[in-house]
């Protein structure tokens, strides 16, 4: 089973498309995934259709498991569109302050990981646009971290100063590896989007760039309105066939590191 966040301390950057999209190209694939919902405006429950605020979830498995009771992350997943989902609700707010004062607050949700019964071969996270308890413990669990970043100027501050708290992470899971950058929204006609290309591969190495960018498709928008992923809604949209070519890309930069 591979931990992977998806992750950065930028709004609207692509990560809840990109890990319910990816998840679901991977599905395509013949790979089973969980997803994750840690982020508190429950976009990617929604974007599965899950409107309904369901009980157990993820706030409920994080509490029980942060009180010294054994939970059962069984018991709150539920599957939609053949991908496993771990829902959030809008309490899972208050657990950013409920867990501070919790002892090893960092490995909660590792330890819940560690309680699932399937084998997934992937599980993916979907983490808040904020670095506080959810996603320290997302990185803490995780082998592996994928970040989604508009092609736009003000996003490369937040991958900056998102990777500078990675370090601190590292730390606690000395394990964890930087995937890569996903560019999303991308035209190529701009110059800026080719420039913030460059920018990062300067940065941070080309290998850290993935070759896969995922263009501006309003069936991706669409689809998550629809509470489905890309492949369910239009599977010949240009959002679906860039996701589709993200997992060849992903699955072959995991047996190559
Ligand atoms: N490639 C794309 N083409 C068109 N629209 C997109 C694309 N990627 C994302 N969007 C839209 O942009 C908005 C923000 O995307 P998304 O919710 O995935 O970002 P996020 O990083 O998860 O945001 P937040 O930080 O609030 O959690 C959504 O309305 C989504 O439908
Ligand atoms: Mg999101």
């Amino acid at each position: 089973m591979i931990v992977v966040s998806v992750a950065i301390q930028k709004g609207g950057a692509g990560k809840t498309t990109t890990t319910l999209n990816l998840a679901a190209a991977l599905r395509e694939r013949g790979k089973k995934c969980l997803l994750i919902d840690l982020d508190p405006q429950a976009s990617l429950s929604q974007a599965l259709g899950v409107l309904d605020e369901p009980e157990p979830n993820i706030y409920h498995l994080l509490k029980q498991e942060a009180s010294g009771q054994a939970c059962n992350p069984g018991s709150a997943i539920l599957t939609r569109s053949g991908l496993d989902l771990l829902p959030a609700s809008l309490e899972l707010a208050s657990a950013e302050l409920e867990l501070v004062s919790v002892y090893g607050r960092e490995h909660i949700l590792s330890q819940i990981l560690q309680r699932l019964t399937v084998a997934y071969d992937f599980v993916l996270l979907d983490c808040p646009p904020s670095i506080g308890m959810l996603t320290v413990n997302a990185l803490v669990a995780s082998n592996f971290i994928l970040m989604p970043l508009n092609a736009e100027f003000l996003s490369l501050k937040g991958a900056n100063s998102f990777l500078r708290h990675l370090t601190l992470i590292q730390r606690l899971n000395s394990s964890i590896k930087v995937l890569g950058f996903v560019l999303t929204r991308y035209d190529a006609r701009k110059t800026m989007t080719r420039e913030v290309e460059n920018r990062l591969k300067q940065d941070y190495g080309v290998d850290k760039v993935f070759k896969i960018h995922i263009r501006n498709s309003i069936a991706l928008a669409k689809a998550q309105q629809a509470g489905v992923d890309v492949f369910s809604f239009d599977q010949k949209s240009n959002g679906a066939l860039d996701y589709l070519a993200l997992a060849t890309e992903f699955l072959s930069k995991m047996t190559g590191s």
